[in-house]
């Protein structure tokens, strides 16, 4: 990945695309000019939050949802399923661990934001071999356009375990099993803002001269309270960064759907003490454009993905505010090493021995701490699920648990 500032120009029909998309969200900020809002900008703005939310998530419109490929070589960015099936078979092994624990099949698989279906179709045929498969595999993704590439990625290589796939557009009712989610905490909207002289600001976005742009207003209540609980020490110079406020709500509506459960997340991101950092004083919002990073996420809304580190100590309150356990957390690398990373290589290298210098390089990408092995972390969180052998089963923290550093 190369950071730039200047894009490559989209085609013409992506850029009436994102024209469409700006037109939209013009309006919403022309609607809070209207309002009577405590709104500080006469012609009106939306927060960074909400730009955001439209700018990913807008019906018919938004990044996630519109056709754009997204996610793998011929998209904006790649992942770690995406990367090697290795690192799917180690997730299916701790989801087996898990579902041993369900008698007569009762535990389910709920992967949230399953992305191109690459990683469903990869557990599931591990979970076949190790006789594990679950009843039931639901998949709840906000993007049609992506539900239907997994739809025709899973029809292609799994169509006799077809039957088992569910894709469900709410979070279920008394779920047992396991939750997967890769990177999809990441895609959540954040608020940004800035602390400067003993005053805290929210970027705002505004519409000025037939442009989009980021401004400066005195934060709300609610964002003050949540950076309030950050402790970032004042700084001399300026301190940008950013929180997600949809946790708190989000996890209480997950933990609500739940009977008894695992819960594993991974995504970048850092504990708290390391992320609000004072060297990290532009926050660590960035926008992926055709494999090109960049920090500009008012370009071409709608046409580039936007994305912010994780908080994974924002994420256990939330978590435990949600009534749920925090029962691991540890690097990529520790957790693939635990769930079999070697054994997994060993047997793909069993099946093609020619693979050899392709696979040790996906094993590199995974795991080395200048790749993804330190930068993603795993959570695990639980609900119900019984205390004696809780850690037991959890073989992805069976070394190099973290949790001290939440
Ligand atoms: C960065 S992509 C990751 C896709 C895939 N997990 C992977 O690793 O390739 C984020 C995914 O999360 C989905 N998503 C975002 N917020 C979500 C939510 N609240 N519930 C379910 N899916 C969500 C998006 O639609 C998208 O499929």
């Amino acid at each position: 990945m190369k950071h730039i500032q200047s894009l490559p120009e989209p085609s013409a029909d992506a850029l009436q695309h994102s024209q469409k998309l700006v037109e939209r969200i013009c309006d919403e900020i022309k609607n809070t000019a209207n309002a009577n809002t405590r709104n500080t900008n006469n012609n009106g703005s939306i927060s960074f939050r909400r730009y955001m939310e439209m700018a990913l998530y807008e019906p018919a419109l938004g990044y996630y949802v519109a056709g754009t490929h997204k996610i793998g070589a011929a998209g904006d960015f790649i992942t770690a399923p995406e990367i090697s099936p290795l690192f799917s078979q180690c997730i299916a092994n701790q989801c087996a661990g898990i579902l041993k624990k369900y008698k007569k099949g009762g535990g389910w698989v709920l992967e949230l934001g399953a992305g191109s279906g690459i990683m469903a179709s990869d557990i599931l045929l591990e979970l076949e071999r190790l006789e594990q498969l679950p009843e039931q595999y639901l998949i709840l993704d906000l993007s049609p356009d992506l539900i239907q590439r997994q739809q025709q990625l899973l029809t292609e290589r799994v169509p006799h375990l077809l039957n088992r796939v569910k894709w469900i557009n709410q979070l279920p009712e008394n779920f047992d099993g396991i939750i997967i989610g890769n990177e999809v905490l990441d895609a959540m909207p954040v608020e940004v803002f800035t602390q400067h002289n003993d005053q805290l600001y929210q970027h705002h976005v505004i519409w000025e001269n037939n442009q989009l742009f980021e401004q400066l207003q005195p934060a709300n209540e609610s964002l003050q309270q949540l950076v309030e609980a950050l402790n970032i020490p004042q700084q001399a110079t300026p301190y940008t960064s950013e929180t997600n406020p949809n946790l708190d709500g989000w996890f209480k509506a997950l933990s609500k759907s739940i009977n008894s459960a695992v819960i594993l997340l991974i995504d970048y991101g850092y504990p708290r003490k390391e992320y609000y950092l004072p060297e990290r004083n532009k926050g660590t919002l960035i926008c992926h454009y055709q494999h090109l990073i960049n920090e500009a996420p008012l370009f071409y809304p709608g046409l580039q993905d936007i994305t912010a580190s994780v908080d994974f100590t924002a994420v256990a309150e939330a978590a435990d505010n949600a009534g749920l356990s925090i029962t691991g957390f540890t690097s990529q690398a520790a957790f693939l090493a635990n769930a079999g990373l070697e054994n997994y290589f060993m047997q793909e290298l069993d099946k093609n021995p020619d693979n050899q210098y392709k696979l040790a390089q996906q094993v590199r990408t995974l795991s080395l701490p200048s790749e993804m092995g330190e930068r993603f972390k795993v959570i695990a969180l639980t609900k119900a699920i019984d205390k004696d052998d809780n850690n037991s089963d959890m073989i992805g923290f069976s070394s190099l648990d973290q949790r001290y550093r939440l």
